[in-house]
C-alpha cells in the first residue's frame, strides 16, 4: 500500500492543502528556543532584521536542531516522501500592536522551484499564535486551482519580500483560522492561498516556516542551496550545506551569506528590488 493514502495527514494535505495542528515539542522547549533566539536579539540591539530572519538554521545551532524535529519530519515524510531537502527558513515575527500583515498570496509564484507544486512549509510557532495575534489564514482546496496572477505591492507593513498580493477576491468568511500553540506546527502546500492579519495582542507572534522539497525538485533560477534533513539525495539538483559549527561563527556568517545572495537572486529576478525586507 502506498504510504501516502494510508496516512491521515496525507490525506488532509492532499484535500484541503493544509494540515494542524501537529505537536513538535512541549511548550518548555518551545520557550526554550525562543529564548535562545531572545537572547541574541537582546545581545545585538533588538529583533532581528532582514536577512538574518531568512535561513537562521545556516547561522544558529539551535534553529539546525529545528529544521532536524522528528516529529516535523515524520508528518513531512508522510506527504513528500523519505528524501527530504530543508530548502529554506523564515522567521514571520509580528511584535505587539505592530501592524505587520501578509497579504493574501500563494507562494509558488517567486520561488523559481520546478515542479512548483511540491514544495511544504511547517509553520513552527514559537510563541503561542491565537487568532488575534494574526495567525495564518488558509482557503481550504485553494492548492488545486493552480496558480493564480498576483501583484507586487511592496508595501511597508506587508511582511513579504515583494508584498506580493493574489488577484482574485478572497472571501475572509471562506478563510480557516489556523491559530496554534507554542511548540506545535501547521503544514501548507506551496499553492495554499493564505495571508494573516496584524497582532493585537501584548505578547510577540513567532512563527519559523520552514519548507521542505523532496531531493527530486530543481531550482530553475539560480545554483541554489539545501540542507539534508532526511533520507539520500540521489539527485544532487542542491548544493548541500551542513549546518552551523557554532552560533554566528564566522563559517557559518559565510556560509548564510552566500546563500542568502542565491536566494535573493532567484527571489528578486524580475524586479527592481535588490534586496529582501522584512
Ligand atoms: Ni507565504
Amino acid at each position: 500500500m502506498n504510504v501516502q493514502t494510508a496516512n491521515p495527514i496525507a490525506e488532509a494535505y492532499r484535500r484541503d492543502g493544509f494540515y494542524f495542528p501537529v505537536r513538535a515539542m512541549s511548550a518548555e522547549a518551545a520557550a526554550g528556543y525562543r529564548a535562545r533566539l531572545e537572547a541574541h536579539e537582546k545581545a545585538n540591539g533588538g529583533p532581528l532584521k532582514s536577512a538574518m530572519r531568512t535561513d537562521v538554521h545556516l547561522l544558529f545551532t539551535w534553529a539546525d536542531e529545528l529544521i532536524r524535529n522528528e516529529k516535523v519530519l515524520d508528518a513531512v515524510e508522510a506527504v513528500i516522501g523519505p528524501n527530504i531537502l530543508c530548502w529554506i527558513t523564515n522567521f514571520f515575527i509580528k511584535e505587539p500592536k505592530d501592524g505587520n500583515y501578509v497579504s493574501w498570496h500563494q507562494d509558488a509564484t517567486y520561488w523559481g522551484l520546478e515542479p512548483h507544486d511540491q514544495v511544504l512549509t511547517a509553520w513552527l510557532a514559537l510563541s503561542d499564535a491565537p487568532v488575534e495575534s494574526g495567525a495564518m489564514k488558509f482557503l481550504a482546496g485553494s492548492h488545486k486551482t493552480g496558480l493564480q496572477a498576483h501583484a507586487d505591492t511592496f508595501h511597508e507593513s506587508n511582511l513579504l519580500s515583494r508584498g506580493q498580493e493574489i488577484q482574485v477576491e478572497v472571501d475572509e468568511a471562506d478563510a480557516t483560522d489556523v491559530p496554534l500553540k507554542a511548540g506545535e506546527f501547521s503544514l501548507h502546500h506551496v499553492l495554499m492561498t493564505h495571508g494573516s492579519h496584524p497582532n493585537t495582542t501584548d505578547d510577540r507572534r513567532i512563527g519559523l516556516a520552514i519548507r521542505y522539497i523532496p531531493t527530486t525538485v530543481r531550482q530553475t533560477k539560480v545554483r541554489d542551496t539545501a540542507v539534508l534533513v532526511r533520507g539520500v539525495d540521489e539527485y544532487g539538483h542542491f548544493d548541500l550545506l551542513d549546518g552551523p559549527d557554532a552560533d554566528m561563527s564566522e563559517k557559518a556568517l559565510a556560509v548564510h551569506k552566500d546563500a542568502n545572495e542565491r536566494l535573493v537572486k532567484a527571489l528578486l529576478s524580475g524586479t527592481d528590488e535588490t534586496q529582501l525586507r522584512d
